[in-house]
């Protein structure tokens, strides 16, 4: 029963559509689809571009988004939504509409969006919106509208509304109400008579035909942003915003007012004083402004008279505008202004005389501005500033950038004690600035002088204690620099820029001293050279050692064929080094030795053939490396890439994919970082033959090489390494054992050897062995405790330099170790990666075993993953404890460390247990 009751309706439903459809189609062109399309999820119709000349019939009674624009409807007629009262938005937009019946909106309680623009519309019945309370949104934009529509019901009727409550609500909520591009000529004060209880964000009157604005007509509009640009006013009248408080910000741009006709606020009271706070007046014609010409807008804080025509002021032109903050005066004819001409304005704290035609700027101009703090006077054509005191002493900003300057010397700035920014960006005349130029502004923070011609340093910048920012870049000539000490007290120096002033490297160390020119900035953060002249880079390696907070050193573009290794010494902070588009070939292994922060290394394009496998050994930050345009054809197996590596680039080398890459190969297969510009990284014509110009991913070293060749070079060099220990042992075996014999025998006969050994007895009393790259641990730490704490032990071995000159090289070490007291033997990651290091470990251990004496300490410089600890070491500590552990940042322990050692060092004691080697 149900399911035919069901079928009944849809029958009615879709013949009511067939026929509609038809009555449709015969009133328009026949190539349209009238059919509107429907979207039930969202409850919308779209009806647009359907050549419709009435609002449709058909639609679903619950649409709440209806979209009739763009189609032939002439009318809008009281039934015409009658059906759709749940609508929300409408867009009516784009049609030949003139005329809207004064129902027509009566049934839509839900509106909010109605959009009636580019209509013909030149009048609006008054109850027309009296309903719609909802209405947020109303634009009636391009229609034909001679006057204000009065449409939320009869404003005379409003001023009792209040009464009858309920009825006109129309613009309770309504925010944003567009009237630009009609054809208004009037305004009345009753125009917005009926509007008065509203509140709209924006009122836009645009484009519009409207010739003056009378007095107090705004009184009753209640829009906090007013619009009535490009109108056709002569004349702005100040009394016309007189008795509004809710507009905030007035926009009357590009309207051709040629005069402002100030009010005359003695006759007016107080509390009919508009409450502007932002006037914009901006594209207008204005020649002149009138003493007084603003008196009674008292709250006003922005005045924008850009773009006008202005060539002249009065001194008190300003006058009453007891809280502007910030005036613009940009882009007019100014060439003279009076003396004092903002005193008025005692909060003014910002001008801007931009753009306008000063040939010599007169500091007394700005008398009596107290509160001035910027001043922006960029590319005003001016050529001289009057050798006259400044009287604006609270002046923070000074722009004079893109101007003709002649001259800045030691009476230019006079008076500006305050003086934080100055900005003399390209004034190319300015090849004058003395020495003493800034001894009157020691306040300055921040000095811009890019883009100049020519300029001599001359020590002007060494007593600015201030000074945090300097930029002196894109000089025309090369900087000269004169004297020693040039920032020898400006320690406050955040960032340095001089790039592209052709200095060359000679010019970063001083005169004989030799020191650096950098000396004294010892808060230089950021320092730029980029593209300057450095053929000589590696014969200055002092210039940055003073700079140890530098984070961000920008070395691009500057022809530096060659470094040395301790160039950058000291720069322990560095985070940044921009080293791209130089001619550098070879970076020595120790270069990077004091870079601990660096994370950001750029060196691309340069001509870089080898990458030391310990260049970044001690750059435990990197994260960003950027190799690509070089001329690196291989990378040695086990060459140290920082595990914190995040971002490889290394396109563009001649890559030779041979089997001797093949460590490289696979260690890009195996890393977490990201290696971009991947498919740019491509084989030589130096590699095997089916690999040439491929890309090095088509390179899979298993193919080639077979198993892990560098694993087998490892391993048999290994095992070269044990059997050669043991022939050597072997071979000594007797003269050993006699050697041995001979010991307990000279100092404690036929007992049991406890602990009387003494290190006198010892041809070494310590013999220290390490890998290269732990030699700064003896130097910071070992080599200060043996001074202060053992300074009786005179022989001691110092590494691989401490060995007999002369003989082969493991016979050396067996030498050394047996004839050392103790032998101590640092453990890091690293070294325990390290076929040489392992070896010596290997031999002091069997060593031990054959005297059967706890002859070794072991060091571990670093906690060691139980996996990464060849067998024999974790074999022999866990039957013997010959080993300590340093601890970093921590005072106490580091004392419990030496503590142990010194113990340690007191006696060779016997073994508890003997490993088999
Ligand atoms: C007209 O448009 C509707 C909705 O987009 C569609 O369902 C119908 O098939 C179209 N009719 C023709 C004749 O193209
Ligand atoms: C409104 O809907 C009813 C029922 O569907 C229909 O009879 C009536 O003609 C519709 N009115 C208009 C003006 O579309
Ligand atoms: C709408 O206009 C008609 C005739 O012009 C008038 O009778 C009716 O009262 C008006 N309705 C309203 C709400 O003003
Ligand atoms: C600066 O102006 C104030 C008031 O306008 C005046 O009293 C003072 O003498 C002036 N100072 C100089 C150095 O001109
Ligand atoms: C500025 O320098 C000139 C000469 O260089 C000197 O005569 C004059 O006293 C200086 N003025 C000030 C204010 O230091
Ligand atoms: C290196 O930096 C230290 C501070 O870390 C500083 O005291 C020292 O002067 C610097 N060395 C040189 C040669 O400037
Ligand atoms: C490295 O420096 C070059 C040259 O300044 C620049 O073009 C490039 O973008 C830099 N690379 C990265 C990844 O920042």
């Amino acid at each position: 029963m149900m399911a035919v009751y069901a079928h009944a309706i849809n029958f009615v439903v879709l013949c009511g559509f067939t026929l509609l459809y038809g009555v449709v189609m015969d009133h328009t062109s026949k190539n349209l689809n009238h059919t509107c399309s429907e979207n039930p999820s969202d409850h919308s119709a779209n009806c647009s571009y359907r050549g419709l000349t009435s609002v449709p019939r058909n639609l679903s009674h619950d649409v709440r988004s209806l979209n009739v624009s763009d189609n032939n409807i002439f009318m809008l007629l009281d039934k015409s939504f009658v059906n759709y009262t749940q609508l929300e938005t409408l867009d009516a937009s784009y049609n030949s509409m003139y005329l809207i019946e004064n129902e027509t909106f009566h049934a839509l309680l839900l509106l909010k969006v109605l959009m009636l623009d580019h209509n013909n519309i030149s009048v609006l019945p008054i109850s027309l919106l009296e309903k719609n309370c909802h209405l947020y949104l109303l634009s009636l934009y391009h229609n034909k509208l001679k006057r204000i529509p009065l449409i939320f019901g009869n404003n005379l009727q409003t001023t009792y509304s209040a009464k009858n409550g309920e009825d006109a609500c129309g613009c309770k909520n309504l925010s944003r109400f567009y009237l630009a591009f009609n054809e208004v000529r009037l305004l009345e004060k009753g125009d917005f008579v009926a509007l008065r209880n509203c509140s709209f964000d924006r009122f836009d009157l645009n484009h519009n035909d409207i010739k003056s604005l009378p007095r107090a007509v705004f009184t009753d509009l209640p829009a906090v942003h007013l619009l009535i640009n490009y109108i056709s006013l002569v004349q702005f009248q100040a009394d016309s915003f007189l008795g509004n408080k809710a507009i905030i910000q007035v926009t009357i741009t590009a309207s051709g007012i040629r005069s402002i006709v100030p009010m005359n606020t003695s006759e007016i009271p107080r509390d009919l004083f508009p409450g502007i706070t932002k006037l914009y007046l901006s594209r207008n014609e204005l020649i002149t402004i009138p003493k007084y010409a603003l008196d009674g807008f008292e709250k006003l804080q922005v005045l924008d008279i850009g773009r006008n025509l202005l060539s002249s002021l009065y001194n008190g032109s300003f006058c009453g505008l007891k809280s502007l903050i910030n005036l613009n005066l940009s882009v007019n004819k100014i060439t003279s202004l009076p003396r004092g001409s903002f005193a008025c304005a005692e909060k003014l704290e910002s001008i801007n005389l931009s753009l306008n035609d000063i040939a010599v700027l007169d500091p007394q101009w700005f008398d009596g501005s107290h509160s001035l703090s910027t001043l922006r006077l960029y590319e005003s054509n001016i050529h001289d500033i009057k050798n006259i005191p400044w009287n604006t002493t609270n002046l923070q900003t000074l722009i004079l950038a893109f101007n003709n300057l002649n001259s800045v010397n030691n009476n230019t700035f006079v008076g500006l004690k305050n003086l934080k920014c100055l900005d003399l960006t390209r004034n190319h005349n300015l090849v004058d600035i003395s020495v003493d130029a800034f001894e009157e502004t020691s306040s300055l923070e921040k000095i811009i002088m890019t883009d100049l011609v020519k300029f001599t340093m001359t020590g002007s910048f060494s007593n600015m204690h201030q000074l945090v920012f300097l930029d002196m870049s894109y000089l025309s000539s090369r900087l000269e620099i004169n004297s020693r000490g040039q920032f020898s007290h400006t320690s406050a120096l955040r960032t340095l820029n001089l790039s592209s002033t052709y200095i060359k490297a000679e010019d970063l160390v001083q005169f004989k001293s030799n020191g650096s020119l950098f000396s004294g900035l010892v808060s230089l953060h950021t320092l730029k050279l980029q593209k300057n002249l450095f053929y000589d880079f590696h014969h200055v390696p002092n210039a940055f050692t003073p700079l140890w907070n530098l984070h961000e050193l920008d070395l691009t573009d500057c022809r530096i064929p060659q470094i040395d290794s301790g160039i950058f010494r000291n720069l322990t902070s560095l985070t940044d080094l921009l080293l791209a588009k130089n001619l550098i070939k070879i970076i020595p292994a120790k270069a990077f030795q004091d870079l601990q922060n660096l994370r950001n290394l750029n060196l691309t394009s340069n001509y870089i053939t080898v990458i030391e496998k310990q260049l970044f050994s001690r750059t435990s930050s990197l994260q960003y490396l950027y190799l690509q345009n070089n001329q690196i054809s291989t990378i040695d197996s086990f060459t140290l890439l920082p595990t914190s590596l995040k971002v490889l680039i290394i396109a563009n080398n001649p890559f030779t994919c041979t089997c001797q890459l093949a460590w490289f190969r696979e260690w890009l297969d195996k890393v977490n970082t990201t290696i971009d510009k991947r498919s740019e990284i491509r084989c030589s014509s130096t590699s095997f033959k089916s690999l040439r110009n491929q890309t090095i991913w088509s390179f899979h070293p298993k193919d080639y090489c077979g198993v892990n060749i560098y694993l087998i070079v490892g391993v048999s060099l290994a095992i070269v390494t044990v059997l050669s220990l043991s022939i050597l042992t072997y071979q000594k075996r007797w003269w050993l054992n006699h050697k041995l014999f001979l010991l307990k025998l000279a100092i404690i006969g036929y007992q049991e050897i406890t602990e009387n050994q003494v290190p006198e007895d010892y041809e070494y009393q310590l013999n220290l062995m390490f890998r290269e790259d732990d030699e700064w641990w003896i130097n910071d730490c070992m080599k200060p405790f043996l001074q202060g704490r053992m300074p009786h032990l005179e022989h001691i071995v110092f590494g691989d330099s401490g060995l007999h000159p002369g003989s082969f090289y493991l016979n050396a070490i067996y030498d050394v170790i047996e004839n050392s007291y103790k032998t101590v033997l640092l453990l890091s990651n690293q070294s325990v990666e390290d076929t040489w290091f392992m070896t010596k470990l290997r031999m002091a251990v069997e060593h031990m075993n054959d005297t059967k004496l706890e002859k070794v300490i072991l060091i571990f410089l670093e906690d060691i993953d139980d996996d990464n600890l060849p067998y024999l070491v974790r074999l022999l500590l866990s039957r013997n404890k010959p080993y300590l552990l340093w601890v970093f940042d921590d005072e106490d322990g580091q004392e419990l460390f030496w503590a142990k050692f010194e113990k340690n060092m007191r006696a060779n004691r016997e073994m508890n247990n003997v490993i088999p080697v």
